[in-house]
C-alpha cells in the first residue's frame, strides 16, 4: 500500500505537459466530467487540471493528491474553481471518508497505482449504490504495442513517469470490481508515434444499485 508519493522528475514534468495541455484532452476531461452531480472524489488531481470543467451541479470535490508539488499547484486550482475542492494529502489507499460519494473521478491515473485492483475495489466500496466510476485512461495495446509496453513497464518507464505501467488492462480492472460500465469508447493515438502510451479509453461504470443487480 502507497503511504508516499514523491516524484520530483515527474512532478516537474506533469507541471508543464499540464499547463499546455491541447484542446482535444481539454475537451475529454470536460466529458469525463460532464453530467456530475452532487459529492465527488477526484483521485490523483495532479495539478488540478480536471478542477475547472466540474459541472455547477457538483456540490463538493474531495480531491486526492499526495505529490506535494503537484498539491501546491492543485491548491491553487482548487482556489479558482466553480465548485468546491477541498485537496488531502492522503495517498488513495490511505483516504478514508465516512459519506458515501456520488461520483469518482480518475484521469491518467489508474497507471501509477501500485496495486489497482484493491484501489478500484476500494472505489467501488466508497460509492453510494447507483453511483459512478468515471474514468479517463491510457491502457493496455495488443500485439507488438503490448510488447512494446511490458518492456517499458519493466525497464525504465515507471521510474520516470511517476509509476506509470502501459499495459494495464484498466477496464477489466473495473468491471471485476463489480461496475457495470454503461458508456465507453476508446482511441489510439497514430501507429507511428514510438511511444508506449498511445491506447486511451473513457467511461461511465455504475455500482449497481441494488445487491441483486450486481
Ligand atoms: C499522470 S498524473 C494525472 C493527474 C490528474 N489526474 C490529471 O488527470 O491530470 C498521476 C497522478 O496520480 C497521483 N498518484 C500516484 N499514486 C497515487 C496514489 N497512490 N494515490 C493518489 N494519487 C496518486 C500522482 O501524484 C499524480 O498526480
Amino acid at each position: 500500500m502507497s503511504t508516499t508519493v514523491d516524484n520530483p522528475f515527474f512532478a516537474r514534468v506533469w507541471t508543464a505537459m499540464s499547463a499546455r495541455e491541447p484542446e482535444s484532452l481539454r475537451r475529454l476531461r470536460r466529458e469525463n466530467l460532464a453530467g456530475l452531480t452532487g459529492r465527488v472524489l477526484e483521485v490523483g488531481a495532479g495539478t488540478g487540471t480536471n478542477f475547472a470543467f466540474y459541472p455547477a451541479t457538483v456540490t463538493e470535490v474531495v480531491a486526492v493528491e499526495p505529490e506535494r508539488r503537484l498539491a501546491a499547484l492543485a491548491a491553487r486550482a482548487a482556489a479558482d474553481a466553480p465548485v468546491p475542492v477541498t485537496l488531502t494529502a492522503d495517498t488513495v489507499e490511505q483516504f478514508r471518508d465516512g459519506e458515501p460519494f456520488d461520483a469518482v473521478v480518475c484521469s491518467l491515473v489508474l497507471c501509477s497505482i501500485d496495486d489497482p485492483d484493491s484501489v478500484v475495489a476500494q472505489l467501488y466500496s466508497s460509492l453510494r449504490p447507483g453511483g459512478e466510476l468515471r474514468y479517463l485512461e491510457h491502457v493496455a495495446g495488443t500485439g507488438a504495442r503490448a510488447r512494446l509496453q511490458r518492456f517499458a513497464d519493466a525497464t525504465l518507464w515507471p521510474r520516470l513517469a511517476g509509476n506509470c505501467h502501459t499495459h494495464r488492462h484498466t477496464e477489466q480492472t473495473i468491471a471485476a470490481a463489480g461496475f457495470q460500465v454503461r458508456g465507453r469508447r476508446e482511441w489510439t493515438l497514430p501507429r507511428w508515434a514510438p511511444v508506449p502510451v498511445a491506447e486511451f479509453a473513457i467511461g461511465r461504470a455504475v455500482k449497481p444499485a441494488g445487491p441483486t443487480e450486481r
